[in-house]
């Protein structure tokens, strides 16, 4: 599979990986075709995303795609972070192979649903939007699962990390 440069780079350095302290939104997404798990949170000052982090339990394009996703917001208003999309963050890596094209939709996804997140603890569930893909957004309470939060489809991965099991394998 061929990777632009830029995805390689984000992939063997990936920009703002961990979890923040005491974070303002916490989101949590999962590709339900591949199990792949992607968490950000983020600080809000002044409606700007003034730091973000993310962990990715997924391949090296989540990777790279979560680390670009967190470049290209620091310092955004939520306004305009949350109208980054896939197509954005693919261009911005200089390209997706298209076999990898639905992994970019979870660092833009984990991004909308910490801001989503964020939006309902402020007082503000009228900001809520919509997330890109179909997986469920996990909500930031559920802190003992390790799954994608796509139960009702039939993934349960167990909460201490064990293999996926999926409805009819
Ligand atoms: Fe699952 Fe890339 S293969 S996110």
């Amino acid at each position: 599979m061929n990777y632009s440069d830029k995805v390689l780079d984000h992939f063997m350095n990936p920009r703002n990986v961990g979890e923040l302290e005491d974070p303002d939104g916490v989101g949590q997404v999962g590709n339900i075709n591949c199990g792949d798990i992607m968490r950000m949170t983020i600080k809000v000052v002044d409606n700007r995303i003034s730091a973000i982090r993310f962990k990715t339990f997924g391949c090296g394009a989540a990777i790279a795609v979560s680390s670009m996703v967190t470049e290209m917001v620091t310092g955004k208003t939520l306004e305009e972070s949350v109208t980054v999309n896939r197509d954005d963050v693919a261009k911005a890596l200089d390209g997706l192979p298209e076999k990898k094209l639905h992994c970019s939709n979870l660092g833009t996804d984990a991004l909308k649903a910490a801001i989503n997140d964020y939006w309902r603890r402020a007082g503000h569930p009228e900001k809520i939007v919509r997330l890109e893909d179909e997986h469920l957004e996990h909500q930031a309470k559920e802190e003992n699962s390790a799954c994608c939060g796509s139960n009702e489809r039939g993934c349960r991965q167990s909460s201490d990390g064990g293999a996926a099991e999926r409805a009819g394998e």
